[in-house]
Formats: structure tokens, C-alpha cells, sequence
């Protein structure tokens, strides 16, 4: 059942006067979303399965400009080439499906390092769908906003829901049916991710970019026909809260993701130095009977997932690791929502 966002309906035609506010918390994937059955389009190979995190956002607004072009500021600074032109195709879906053509300024704030694999383009395209439905007053369902959201980065979809969340692969041709679902709320298993930043440099590699290296690896195929037995296994653990089960086929999985890099066409290593201390220390911290299970997205960081009570625990212990600049704890976050409506 498509149900209907919450989206302020108001009267106003005119678009001028208006902006719109929304924020989203990124997300980490357990299992991952690594591979395109459709490039144009941003359909995964893989279904994949998230946690929003809710210490870190990035809030995004969206109003129209004086000026004939688009414009794109993040983190106050004015962003130009590929990556404008990637959010001008973005604006002008809603542009479409709003009958519009104005251009627009989009001024996107994140509290963390952007561009360096903690998933910042996932939350500044989920901000910035929910903020466009409500500027352009589109009553979309949330299978919708997701399928656009997709197209502007694979993992903001799952962004737009809060907790554990998956992104269906999808069968269609048309992905109408590759949008993300929530799996279980962000109060229900309240676990942490605690994130150790080792590089805050952007990375020189992004995922679109390192996705296409990876499908030429001999293990692609063996990759994609392995995903549905993680899932399914992720999906267990998850309905039954068991961390052990749930670490253990995270761990599996990010390690398969990456060994599809290494092997790619030419090979890709998005992991640092400190990126292997930092495994080690959760190997160091299970053996002494902390639960602790790492993964790693396209970038040198590592998140790590434990229970609440050993948050302390972790933290010290990442934080102790040598070429570790900083840890962030993260709870459960939030999906993607307003933060003041039309004006
Ligand atoms: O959504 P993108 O294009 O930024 O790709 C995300 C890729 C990974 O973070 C490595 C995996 C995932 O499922 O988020």
C-alpha cells in the first residue's frame, strides 16, 4: 500500500517566495547496496538493509533564485561542475512532475565530513526530496519520494525512513519497484554505531565510479547470486534482535563488497592503514567479550555495531586506535522529515 507522506498542502501557486526546510541522517549499510542493473536509472544489482544514524544530518533548503541558472552551496561553499549537473537532472524531475521550470537555489549543512564515505550524499538527497515534494506541494507516497529519491543517489531512499530500513532490488524495468521499506523503528533496537573517522579527505574514488570497476572482478557474478541469503539472514536478525547474528553476516558482507573492489577493473582499495587497525580492535574487543562488528562503505572509515550499554567501551577503544581522528556515537535516527514547512 502506497501510503501518503506528510506533506503541507498549501494554496500557493507562486513559488517565489518560498523555501522549504528539511533534514535527513545518513545511513550505514549492513548489507550493501554494491552494483547497477540499470545506470541511467540507479537500479541496484542488490537489495540492500540500513540503519539510519541519528547523530549525524545534514538539513538542506530549497527556494528559488534571482539568478537564470540553479544553484548548489554545500556547506557554504558554491558546488560546480559534474556535481551540479547531477543535482540539475535531480530538480528537474520534481521540475516535471510539478510542471515547472524555475531555477532553484539548494543549500545543503551537514554536521560531518561530506564526500568521504559517511554517506552525506544519501542524506542531502533525501533531505532535499522531501524538501522539493513540499516546495512544488507534490502529495507523493513514500514509495514514490523513494524512487526519486534513488535516482539522485541509490542509498538516499533508504534514508527517508528511519531504523533498520531495506531497499528492495526490484524486478521492473522501470524500478516503480525499487524503493525503500522500514524493517524495524528506531526505538524498537535501540543499538549503537559507533563511526571511527581515520581520513576526513574527500575520497578520491566515488561509489558510481566504483561500482563500474567492481562489476568487471571475476566475483561480481558470485556477489550479486550471494546477496539474497545475507538479506535474508540480516532480515532474521534483525525481527529477532540478535546482534551476534546480525554483526556476524555484516562483517560477511562488507567484506565480500570489498573483495568485489580489490579485484575490480582497474582495483580499487578504499581502505587506509588505520582502516585495518580499526578491524583489529574490534577482533581485539570481541575476544574480550564486548560484542562489537565492523563495516566499511566506500571510504576509509568504519563503523562499528554494539549494544548501547558497551557504547563507552567502544568508543575508547576506536578512539585508542592509532590514525583514528574522531569517533561519533550514533543512535537509531529518524527518516527524512520537514523542518519548517512551505512559506
Ligand atoms: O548511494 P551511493 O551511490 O552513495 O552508494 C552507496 C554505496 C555504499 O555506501 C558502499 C553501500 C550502501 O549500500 O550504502
Amino acid at each position: 500500500m502506497h501510503r501518503a507522506v506528510a506533506v503541507p498542502r498549501k494554496a500557493a501557486e507562486k513559488t517565489r517566495d518560498r523555501i522549504v526546510r528539511a533534514r535527513a541522517h545518513p545511513n550505514v549499510a549492513l548489507v550493501k547496496y554494491w552494483g547497477k542493473r540499470n545506470w541511467p536509472l540507479n537500479l541496484p544489482s542488490v537489495g540492500s538493509i540500513s540503519l539510519t544514524l541519528g547523530a549525524l544530518h545534514t538539513e538542506v533548503t530549497v527556494q528559488p533564485t534571482s539568478g537564470s541558472q540553479d544553484e548548489y552551496w554545500s556547506n557554504g561553499r558554491l558546488v560546480e561542475g559534474p556535481p551540479l549537473e547531477d543535482l540539475r537532472r535531480f530538480l528537474d524531475l520534481f521540475r516535471r512532475l510539478a510542471d515547472k521550470k524555475e531555477p532553484l537555489a539548494i543549500r545543503a549543512t551537514s554536521n560531518f565530513p561530506v564526500a568521504a564515505g559517511l554517506a552525506s550524499s544519501a542524506s542531502t538527497f533525501a533531505a532535499l526530496t522531501v524538501a522539493l515534494a513540499a516546495f512544488y506541494d507534490l502529495d507523493l507516497s513514500k514509495e514514490h519520494l523513494g524512487t526519486l529519491a534513488r535516482q539522485g543517489s541509490g542509498s538516499a531512499c533508504r534514508s527517508l525512513w528511519g531504523g533498520f530500513v531495506e531497499w528492495k532490488r526490484g524486478e521492473r524495468s522501470d524500478g516503480t519497484d525499487s524503493f525503500a521499506v522500514p524493517l524495524v523503528s528506531p526505538r524498537d533496537w535501540p543499538v549503537r554505531v559507533a563511526v571511527a573517522v581515520t581520513d576526513t579527505r574527500p575520497k578520491p574514488t566515488g561509489s558510481r565510479l566504483g561500482m563500474g570497476r567492481s562489476e568487471a572482478s571475476p566475483f561480481f557474478p558470485a556477489w550479486v547470486s550471494s546477496q539474497e541469503e545475507d538479506l535474508q539472514a540480516a532480515r532474521e536478525a534483525i525481527r529477532a534482535g540478535d546482534l551476534e547474528r546480525l554483526g556476524t553476516v555484516a562483517e560477511r558482507n562488507c567484506l565480500k563488497m570489498h573483495a568485489v573492489a580489490f579485484t575490480g577493473d582497474p582495483p580499487l582499495v578504499y581502505w587506509r592503514p588505520a582502516t585495518l587497525a580499526v578491524l583489529e580492535t574490534v577482533w581485539q574487543l570481541r575476544a574480550e567479550g564486548v560484542p562489537a562488528y565492523f563495516t566499511i562503505d566506500a571510504g576509509p572509515q568504519v563503523k562499528v555495531l554494539c549494544h548501547a550499554q558497551d557504547q563507552a567501551t567502544v568508543q575508547a577503544a576506536l578512539a585508542a586506535t592509532q590514525g583514528v581522528q574522531e569517533v561519533f556515537v550514533c543512535h537509531p535516527g529518524t527518516g527524512a522529515h520537514l523542518v519548517e514547512g512551505c512559506t
